[in-house]
């Protein structure tokens, strides 16, 4: 695991956009691209999209697959993670929408959209690059505490908390559903490359259990310490916690030349 602890949360957008694109252009036009909702990648979002807009960046003939969706709510709802990804994603990245897909939360038949997301993802080739983010109680994608750490896309219970902190996108946490379907841990942790995006005091302690602490199902994010490639980009406040914050500092600033990220 790498852990980058930026000075500023552009910062972190700008390291994990430089990252991302150099496994976008290492794997090719047809890259698969594993992407996430909430606020935390928007800005790392608006630096790919920049690279795409200036040519830097071709994702026209790559795929995209999104962490979860709410089930519950009318398809074309404006918070639906579908319209949410092709607001954030698919139109600014210039992706074609027939390649970018998220988990079919309004199907009739749940269980067997989550065996059809699954298959989709062998389909492409499995994802090169997963971008995440945290939630403040440690989940990633929608993998609440106790998430088996091998599971697969399947239908998630809402905690309480997530509802809340999902609450601000909607009218009232009335509206805010209970259910979801979402990627597992195992399904994440598939993905060639990951890169995780966390920026606030209120993510502290997610990201201190997702680094240091114990792998555990508690804090489902501490699967990632069994991924063979996952980078961690913070700002100082989602670092605060971090009990050997001077080594990542002192890491990074010693990465060798030819391992760091190119920053065009
Ligand atoms: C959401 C999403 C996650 C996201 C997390 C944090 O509910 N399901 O993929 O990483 O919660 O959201 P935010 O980035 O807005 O803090």
């Amino acid at each position: 695991m790498e852990v980058i602890i930026c000075t500023t949360a552009e910062e972190v957008a700008d390291v994990a956009a430089s990252k991302v694109a150099r496994v976008c252009r290492d794997a090719g036009s047809e890259v698969v691209i594993g992407v996430a909702t909430g606020s935390s990648p928007i800005a790392l979002y608006e630096r790919l999209a920049s690279r795409v807009a200036d040519g830097r960046l071709d994702l026209s003939h790559a795929s995209a697959f999104a962490l979860d969706e709410y089930v519950g709510l009318p398809a074309g709802h404006p918070e639906s993670y579908a319209e949410i990804i092709r607001r954030h994603v698919t139109e600014p990245l210039r992706m074609d929408p027939s390649r970018v897909h998220t988990p079919n939360g309004f199907a009739d038949d749940i269980e067997q959209a989550a065996l059809d997301y699954e298959q989709a993802i062998v389909d492409a080739g499995g994802v090169d690059v997963q971008i995440l983010g945290v939630g403040s109680n440690g989940h990633i994608g929608f993998n609440e505490p106790t998430s088996s750490l091998a599971s697969r896309t399947r239908i998630k219970t809402l905690t309480e908390a997530t509802r809340h902190d999902n609450a601000r996108f909607f009218d009232s946490i009335d509206q805010v559903p209970h259910h979801c379907l979402t990627q597992g841990l195992g399904t994440i942790r598939a993905a060639r490359e990951v890169v995780l995006v966390a920026q606030g005091a209120h993510k502290a302690d997610a990201v201190a259990a997702l680094v240091e602490g114990p792998v555990t199902s508690r804090w489902p994010g501490s699967v990632l310490q069994l991924h063979q490639h996952a980078t961690i980009v913070v700002d100082p406040s989602a670092a605060s916690k971090l009990e050997l914050l001077e080594y990542y500092q002192l890491t990074y600033a010693q990465k060798p030349a030819w391992q760091r990220f190119d920053a065009r």
